[in-house]
């Protein structure tokens, strides 16, 4: 998959060199191409924001060098083209293993008090937001994407079964999980993980996956 990102701070997406994410992109399992805006402004400064019309307070970041890179870098509108926005469609693990599906993603990150609208009316498919809550920029919220979508590429997770049995993959929450050692400050492993009886493993599993959901997520469990 092939997964362009648009930002004026590169730099910060280092975070995505290391474990899994840094493993797939090594791996060229994802090919991640990093896009400074501002090496496509036009501004004798490279500025690539500006006052806005109307009045009010911040900066919003100008149409034109987003338009040229955006296409630079997707000239035949092969990706999907989404906008990190507060104001966006939830992500939720659905989004995350429908956006896996497509061979490029093309994703804006905002900065500042955001961008011009007509860049979203020309060239933005969707906009996604991480949560209700406002952020200083797209960045984090396009790593978060980035993040959960790759789980969903074939053979970044090296366990095949490891998204279908986790955390809302059925709806309910993850059962608790154990490993070694057996007791740890007079706390014991549940006797059942330790009896080789997988049929009651499963039913124990389901019904601590049940019991947890209720208690911490009663919204979901409804
Ligand atoms: C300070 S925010 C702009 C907020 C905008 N003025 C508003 O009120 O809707 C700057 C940038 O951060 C990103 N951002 C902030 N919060 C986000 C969230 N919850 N999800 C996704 N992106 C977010 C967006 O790219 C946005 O353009």
């Amino acid at each position: 998959m092939r997964i362009s990102v648009l930002t004026l701070f590169p730099e910060m997406f280092s975070a995505l060199e290391h474990s899994i994410v840094g493993r797939a992109i090594k791996g060229n399992l994802i090919n991640l191409n990093l896009v400074d805006i501002r090496d496509y402004s036009k501004d004798k400064h490279k500025r690539c924001d500006d006052y806005p019309y109307g009045g009010g307070s911040g900066m919003v970041m100008c149409v034109q060098p987003i338009y040229d890179a955006v296409m630079a870098a997707d000239p035949e509108h092969k990706a999907k083209r989404i906008y990190l926005s507060p104001q966006g469609k939830l992500l939720n693990q659905e989004i995350a293993r429908q956006l896996a599906l497509h061979d490029e993603l093309l994703l804006l990150c905002g900065h500042y008090e955001g961008v011009d609208q007509r860049t979203i009316d020309l060239l933005i498919d969707e906009e996604i937001s991480i949560g209700d809550y406002v952020l200083t920029g797209g960045e984090l919220p396009a790593m978060v994407l980035i993040d959960c979508v790759a789980r969903y590429v074939p053979d970044v997770l090296h366990s095949g079964d490891s998204v279908e049995k986790e955390s809302f993959s059925d709806g309910l929450l993850e059962y608790p999980q154990y490993t070694r050692p057996e007791e740890f400050m007079g706390l014991k492993v549940p006797d059942v993980l330790l009896s080789g009886n997988h049929k009651l493993i499963e039913q124990w599993r389901k019904q601590k996956q049940e019991e947890v959901t209720r208690r911490k997520r009663p919204d979901l469990f409804k």
